[in-house]
């Protein structure tokens, strides 16, 4: 299975799990880091609205906590006939550990349905090199 394969059925098996029951709108996604591994998250609401967390932050932290620091690509299973892109809140959080021409892949059931860079997502972004510090090199 080639790695978007691997991405899509990540995300799409983290989607069915997704805790949604305020908005009903159920996200997966699956990131592969950069040696080849594939973490999954998908969005975790709460009754406290503000307190939900989106399936791209899962995966990040899933990556993080497994010591690796780096994005390759990733790819966010949503419903609906819109195009699920990352909000922005997430696009800044890929951000912290991706470079311009990281691949976020848009999927629903049928599969991939857009492709996009990090940086048509999010140009001029601000990172790590803003504040000299190396960010995810540390
Ligand atoms: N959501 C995600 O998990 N990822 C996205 O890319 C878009 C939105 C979640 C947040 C919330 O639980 C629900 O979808 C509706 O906004």
């Amino acid at each position: 299975m080639d790695l978007i394969d691997q991405m899509f059925a990540a995300a799409r098996e983290a989607q069915s799990q997704a805790y949604a029951p305020y908005s009903r709108f159920r996200v997966g996604a699956a990131l592969a880091s950069a040696n080849g591994k594939i973490f999954a998250g998908c969005n975790v609401e709460n009754a406290a609205l503000p307190n939900g967390t989106c399936a791209e932050t899962a995966a990040i932290a899933a990556m993080i906590a497994s010591g690796e620091r780096r994005i390759h690509a990733i790819l966010v299973f949503g419903q609906g006939d819109l195009l699920v892109t990352p909000c922005g809140g997430c696009r800044q959080r890929i951000r912290e550990f991706a470079d311009e021409e990281t691949r976020i892949h848009v999927a629903g059931p049928a599969g991939v349905r857009a492709s996009f860079t990090l940086a048509e997502l999010l140009p001029h972004s601000f990172g790590p090199d803003h504040l000299g510090a190396g960010g995810a090199n540390q």
